[in-house]
């Protein structure tokens, strides 16, 4: 016997059967439902695309370590990309002259990262992606929330579920330098350290802290960068605070966006974390990441934030964006984790399937030719091609949950008939095959009646 290949996928590829791409469907549809109503619109790019773009300001670790890398004939090294956003601000800055600003875009993207496979990882993901890009103002912040904010909400989680964990690099980077007085060059070290701090245990965490910066009081303080969950309660711990640090536009933004979160009652739904930063090193102002609350999912659902100068990788123009990445993923696992997938999500629905039934090869195609008139009215139309006994064919009809089925036998074909039967009522008759949509409507109307009826 020959060797038989592995059924598998690759390691942190997955395949997806008709019922698992139901359930990313439908979070998908309700996700564009959410993009029509905040007027984004979908763009798409390359798979391709060249290293630099990503090396130049995303970061190393996601290009040297986590990339699928595809090389040209001529040497030339591609990525599959690990992310969407730079290819976005290319594909802005290309056409940024005729594009009205602000932009407002958003993608669901394949992309790939050489990751090791974890709860919530993948080497090969889907992303949902949202941008807007043009709106300097920290509006732009509280409208990326709130579609946060009515992404979970609409398929029912509430703020007990979930959390936006928010903070901004210019406010940390005032406090490095303002406060602790790190030396500029150090700071993006930092930066490293917080990032990583969720990753590991306390110890773990300390140790780095003593090993990456020997000064007592740097050291103390980026320890009270951890676990901070508000800006007063931060700021609380340090003692003579200079007043320029007041007057920084790192706190003041902080500020403004606190306020306007407790002004538009978005504050159930976000907490500050001076410990979130992100590990894109485009990230400039704003930076958020979405998590569950409870204790089943640990990874980050949402990540996002602002970008001030990511057009310059293509341009001299200046447009500054925000916005994030969702891991359908990690989404998923949320919805499961707290049982907000509906049941009817993962099966197809036949109950406005005409299923057709013939007594035997002959009559196969004036089959064909009703279905073409069903479908040709919309209604999804299944031609029974095994052509047994016709107990087993509508047996297999019932299987399906099929409300009307029609049965096909010579005499029918050669009188231009259908019989057509109610499946539900186990009620037959015998039709012109002229009259056929007008009884499928009249058979699905009746059942549409009665259901009502129970309901009420
Ligand atoms: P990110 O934090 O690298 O941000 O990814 C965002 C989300 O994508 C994560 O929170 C996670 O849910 C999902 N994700 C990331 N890696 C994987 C993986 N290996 N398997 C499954 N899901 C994964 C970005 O990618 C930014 N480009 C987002 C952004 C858009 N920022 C501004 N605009």
């Amino acid at each position: 016997m020959s060797k038989k290949f592995s059924k598998e996928p690759l390691r942190g590829m997955r395949d997806f059967y008709p019922t698992d791409l139901r359930e990313v469907n439908w979070i998908k549809s309700i996700i564009e439902g959410i993009a029509d109503i905040y007027c984004y619109e979908e763009f798409e790019g390359p798979l391709l695309e060249p290293i630099e773009i990503f090396a130049a300001k995303s970061s190393d670790e996601l290009v040297n370590e986590q990339s699928f890398v595809v090389e040209k004939k001529k040497g030339e090294r591609l990525l599959l990309r690990p992310e969407l956003t730079p290819t976005l601000a290319r594909m802005i800055a290309k056409r940024s002259q005729e594009i009205k600003k602000p932009i407002r875009w958003y993608s669901i993207p394949i992309c790939y990262r050489y990751e090791r496979p974890q709860k919530g990882r993948r080497r090969e993901f889907k992303q949902v992606n949202f941008d807007i890009l043009g709106e300097d103002s920290l509006y732009a912040e509280l409208e990326i929330f709130n579609i946060s904010v009515d992404i979970f909400v609409s398929f029912g989680a509430t703020a007990d579920q979930f959390q936006i964990f928010y903070n901004n690099r210019r406010f940390i980077d005032a406090i490095c330098e303002l406060i602790l007085e790190i030396p500029e060059d150090k700071i993006p070290l930092v930066f490293k350290i917080l990032d990583k701090s969720d990753k590991m245990e306390e110890s773990e965490f300390e140790k780095y802290v003593i090993d990456s910066f020997q000064d007592e009081f740097i050291v103390q303080g980026i320890l009270k960068l951890k676990d901070s969950d508000g800006i007063k309660e931060l700021l609380d711990k340090f003692d003579n605070i200079p007043e320029k640090f007041y007057d920084s536009e790192g706190y003041k933004e902080i500020k403004s966006l606190e306020d306007l979160i407790n002004e538009t009652g978005l504050s159930d739904y976000c907490t500050f974390s001076s410990s979130v930063v992100r590990g894109l090193d485009y990230y400039t102002g704003t930076v958020f990441e979405v998590f569950d609350t409870g204790k089943e999912n640990i990874r980050a659902i949402f990540g996002g934030g602002r970008y001030d100068d990511l057009l310059s990788l293509f341009s001299d123009e200046q447009l500054s964006g925000i916005g994030f990445g969702m891991g359908v993923l990690m989404f998923s696992l949320f919805l499961k984790t707290y049982n907000l997938i509906p049941e009817f999500v993962y099966e197809r629905d036949f109950s406005d399937t005409v299923y057709i039934t013939c007594v035997n090869e002959n009559v196969a195609n004036y089959a064909i030719q009703l279905a073409d008139i069903i479908r040709s009215e919309d209604f999804p139309c299944i031609i029974d091609y095994k052509f047994k006994n016709l107990k087993s064919q509508l047996s297999r009809a019932s299987e399906l949950g099929i409300l009307i089925a029609l049965i096909i036998g010579e005499e029918e074909m050669e009188q231009n008939k259908v019989s057509i039967k109610n499946m539900a009522a186990n009620e037959q008759k015998t039709i012109n095959s002229e009259d056929i949509i007008e009884e499928i409507y009249k058979i699905l109307d009746e059942f549409e009646e009665k259901n009502e009826i129970e309901d009420n």
